[in-house]
């Protein structure tokens, strides 16, 4: 059975003083959908162009204490240059700071239920509060599994000490390639 997944795109009225016309919703949601899968790219890019290199220069130890110092400073610069609150969140942690929090945490199932079914991850639009909330899946990649796959098979055992050190309550392992690692989060603020 196709699996009837969520909200899809939520066109509430994005300002009460606004007549938007139904049309303009949705050229609205293309115009957030195309800036959101922009702003993933390119963040995703940032990562893990200075992971990889990181990883070339000083093996995997000095790529874990990259991911450990510059992972919130490149999201935080990128959310000021593009005007949007850019997150990665996740239901099972290695920083604690990237909990999802109930929406999210029911997003991560849905997408999880679409990519086993083979349905196509469309990223979700959200409006709370006074932003608009873009979701996209984070799928993991064979690469990935050096740091969150299983310890003792893809994470090598010198690397799972150094992730325990660096994040006692890590529970961001034991993942498989094309698995939904968490989402991108990125908050566009309406008025
Ligand atoms: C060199 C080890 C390493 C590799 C390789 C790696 N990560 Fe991570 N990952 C980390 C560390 C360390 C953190 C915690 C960063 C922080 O403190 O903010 C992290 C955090 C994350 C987070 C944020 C959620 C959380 O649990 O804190 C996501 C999502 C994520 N990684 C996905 C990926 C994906 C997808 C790949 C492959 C494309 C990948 N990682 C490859 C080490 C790695």
């Amino acid at each position: 059975m196709k699996n009837a997944f969520l909200i899809g795109i939520v066109a509430l009225a994005l300002s009460c003083n606004s007549k938007k016309t139904l049309q303009s919703y949705s050229q609205l949601d293309t115009t957030y959908i195309s800036h959101g899968n922009a702003i993933a790219k390119i963040s995703f890019e940032a990562l893990s162009s200075e992971l990889q290199r990181s990883m070339q220069h000083g093996g995997i130890d000095s790529a874990l204490r990259y991911c450990n110092l510059r992972a919130y400073p490149v999201t935080d610069s990128l959310s000021q240059a593009h005007y949007a609150t850019i997150k990665r969140v996740t239901n099972k942690t290695r920083n604690p700071r990237n909990k999802a929090d109930e929406l999210g945490n029911f997003l991560i199932k849905g997408f999880g239920i679409d990519l086993s079914e083979g349905n196509a991850l469309t990223p979700k639009l959200i409006l709370k509060d006074d932003s608009v909330l873009f979701f996209k899946p984070i799928i993991t990649q064979p690469f990935c599994l050096t740091c969150h796959g299983t310890p003792g098979k893809e994470v090598a055992f010198s690397t799972d000490s150094t992730i325990r050190k660096l994040y006692p309550r890590d529970k961001a392992v034991g993942y498989k390639n094309n698995e939904v690692r968490g989402l991108w989060r990125i908050a566009f603020k309406v008025n």
